[in-house]
């Protein structure tokens, strides 16, 4: 038995998330808040979306924010409002969640798929030119699990090809490589805001940055069905996306604790670095320039099932992000990619492991997931 087995096992339950922790740490300052807007009845579009929407583009250097019901509404309204529709084909990878593609056939658009780099788990940069047709207008890299993908060699592909690129940066909120954030790269980027996100509202939100007026202009008359300058005249056919004014106050009051939140996602990543070095799963890199936020810590390894079996009669949990590639999926049949296209992301699907990673986990708890996986090996290669 290894030292960190003999610890209680009620104390040493390790949870994928704690959401009441999270509320407790802003609890004090946001009731208030949120009894004030149920009772005055500024329910949407007031002065914390309107808050939130300065604060997250300035995190990002961005010039407009437009706060946005859900991350997959980000993606749809964007990628709409700067023209892709019908019979457009848009770059992307199956390794993901399937949001980034729903987005795009809900607009008649086309997802082609290209394989990951399994090191990045990102769309890899090298097999883009291979898919470019005559049809495609733009490519949707996701910057995944914490960190931005190749997005400077893609940005070089995209202009070379005069392509537009959309970053689905539903996993990249604060992600930046070398000072450049998330959204800096494309015509615009969508942040997801879901419960389980490093920074999640208490149900759905999302939002859009860009740096494009136009694109601004056109985001917010998406939002609210297409209207335009004047009320009751619609410009486009849209949709019911402005988030709700207590999901924006709930944002805030977390924003601001963002910065030690992220910190620590880092200090439990380098425990698990450590802790797993010289073992037999491959542990997650960070790609030059990067900043890793860690919104998954995600190893790859042969076994996975066993190991999350394993880990789980320890009562550790843990998720696989994703267990199913999108072109095995049979309502994505008909985009013509079968078993074998993709071989990349379909052994990275087969191989990936989520950890628990989260603020409110102690040292002791990812020291005892990296004992329990040691174990776990040590039994395997009896
Ligand atoms: C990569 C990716 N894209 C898009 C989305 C969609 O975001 P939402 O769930 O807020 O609609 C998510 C989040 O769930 C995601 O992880």
């Amino acid at each position: 038995m290894t030292p960190a087995m003999s610890h209680n096992r009620e104390e040493m339950r390790v949870p994928f998330l704690d959401i009441r922790a999270q509320h407790a740490e802003v609890a004090a300052e946001l009731e208030p808040v949120v009894l004030d807007i149920l009772r005055t009845g500024a329910y949407v579009v007031g002065q914390h979306n309107k808050g939130l929407e300065a604060e997250i583009a300035a995190l990002h250097g961005m010039k407009h924010g437009i706060a946005v019901n859900s991350g997959t509404d980000a993606l749809r309204i964007m990628m709409q409002a700067a023209g892709i529709g019908p019979g457009d084909e848009v770059i992307t990878s199956a390794f993901t969640f399937v949001a980034t593609i729903e987005a795009m056939i809900q607009i008649g658009a086309r997802p082609v798929f290209v394989d990951i780099d399994p090191v990045s788990f990102c769309i890899d940069p090298n097999l883009i030119e291979a898919a470019i047709t005559e049809r495609t207008k733009a490519i949707m890299p996701v910057h995944l699990f914490g960190q931005l993908c190749a997005i400077r060699e893609i940005k070089a592909i995209a202009d070379r090809h005069g392509l537009l690129v959309f970053e689905d940066s539903a996993q990249a909120l604060e992600n930046h490589n070398n000072g450049d954030f998330a959204g800096k790269f494309g015509v615009a980027t969508g942040l997801s805001f879901y419960v389980t996100k490093n920074l999640g509202a208490a149900g759905d939100g999302g939002m859009i940055l860009t740096d494009s007026d136009e694109v601004d202009f056109a985001c917010r008359s998406l939002r609210i069905h297409g209207m335009g300058k004047e009320r009751y005249y619609y410009d486009s056919i849209g949709y019911t996306s402005r988030m709700a004014e207590l999901q924006a106050a709930v944002l805030r009051f977390k924003l601001k604790k963002l910065p030690h939140w992220t910190a620590r996602r880092q200090e439990l990543a380098a425990i698990y670095n450590s802790g797993l070095a010289g073992s037999s799963v491959i542990t997650p890199e960070t790609l030059e320039g990067n900043n890793h936020c860690y919104h998954q810590y995600t190893i790859r390894t042969e076994g996975r099932d066993e190991l999350q079996a394993f880990l789980k009669e320890r009562e550790v949990d843990s998720m696989i992000y994703y267990p199913v590639p999108l072109h095995f999926h049979e309502p994505y049949k008909y985009l013509g990619f079968t078993e074998g296209d993709l071989p990349q992301t379909e052994e990275v699907s087969r191989q990936c492991l989520s950890l628990p990673i989260h603020q409110h986990l102690g040292d002791e708890h990812v020291q005892f997931v990296t004992d329990s996986i040691l174990e776990f090996s040590k039994v395997g290669s009896r």
